[in-house]
């Protein structure tokens, strides 16, 4: 079972994420840090606390992490893509509960100090976090058993500018920082993700099927997706799905062989005026770069995405 933290800017495939986690038999949550990006942290943080009482893990802790980039002022958020309040608008339970007092970043270096050789970080929003984890420790690379970070794109298109995914372009400096730190990191982008997806008919069979006791989480998957679905069709992209993308980080770090990766060398662009946040891998065949990763190539979509939906099951 591996122990796990989640670090998330908590919106509709974020919320997906959490709930995948709490729901996998191979997963220990140990937590969840939130990060500014889809939505602000402080609804982030919100919509994390009423996401664990949904589904019953009041246990969990969460902290609030960063509410700004290391350099950059906060861009828009997104509210086509994620709805007013992040999750597509979709309505989730009151809490009583609040965030721990600690900062996610001294947080997540308690946990990393704790569980040392242990703990799997699921980095799912702008990298801000750890970038500020890896300042106040910085030999959290040897302590942590793995890094996945949900971000980037090699050979496809970017989704928030031509070139870039919007979890990096969101903070370049902080994902240049971690991308570089000598982390055992895998990063899963969107070379992988479009192609894994939630559609239609798997919503259909979840709420056939679902477990009677995941009644309330089914519901609210199905709204929320609903909210999804209705953006990328508004876009022209897809027309009854959307990527799983921050689900299958957290896939990939549990089944990792449902994906196939390359080792590669890795910089973010930081200064462009086209192509900020853009991940330039090093592919010549003597790299100049040292800053070697895992970056996924190719996942079995189909596999990944039953994955997905079989834990509700
Ligand atoms: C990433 O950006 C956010 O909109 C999603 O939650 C995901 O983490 C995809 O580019
Ligand atoms: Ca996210």
């Amino acid at each position: 079972v591996t122990k796990m933290i989640i670090d998330a800017d908590t919106g509709v495939d974020d919320a997906l994420a959490i709930l995948y986690a709490l729901k996998s038999p191979r997963i220990e949550l140990q937590g969840v840090t939130t990060v500014f990006g889809n939505t602000s942290v402080g609804q982030a943080t919100e919509n994390t606390l009423r996401l664990l009482e949904l589904a019953g893990a009041q246990h969990v802790p969460v902290a609030a992490g960063a509410e700004r980039a290391l350099v950059r002022e906060p861009g828009p958020f997104s509210e086509k893509v994620h709805g007013h309040n992040g999750v597509g608008d979709a309505e989730l339970p009151p809490t009583s509960r609040s965030a721990l007092d600690t900062f996610a970043p001294e947080w997540l270096v308690q946990q990393a100090n704790e569980h040392e050789g242990e703990l799997v970080i699921v980095a799912m929003g702008r990298l801000t976090n750890l970038a500020l984890a890896l300042d106040i420790d910085p030999d959290l690379p040897k302590k942590l058993k793995k890094v996945v970070v949900m971000g980037g794109n090699i050979r496809v298109p970017g989704n928030i500018t031509p070139v870039a995914e919007a979890n990096i372009w969101g903070d370049p400096e902080a994902a240049d920082r971690v991308l570089t730190a000598g982390l055992p990191l895998t990063l899963v982008g969107l070379d992988v993700t479009l192609k894994t997806r939630v559609n239609d008919s798997h919503l259909h069979y979840l709420k056939r099927y679902g477990r009677e006791e995941n009644r309330e989480i089914i519901n609210f998957i199905d709204e929320s997706l609903q909210h999804y679905f209705g953006f990328y069709r508004e876009v022209n992209y897809f027309q009854n799905s959307a990527p799983l993308h921050d689900p299958l980080a957290v896939i990939a770090a549990v089944h990792p062989e449902l994906l196939t990766y390359q080792t590669m060398n890795v910089r973010v662009e930081c200064e462009g005026t086209h192509t900020t946040g853009m991940v330039v891998a090093d592919l010549r065949a003597i790299p100049m770069y040292d800053s070697p990763i895992q970056v996924c190539v190719d996942v079995d979509a189909e596999t990944a995405e039953g994955n997905f939906l079989s834990v509700f099951l």
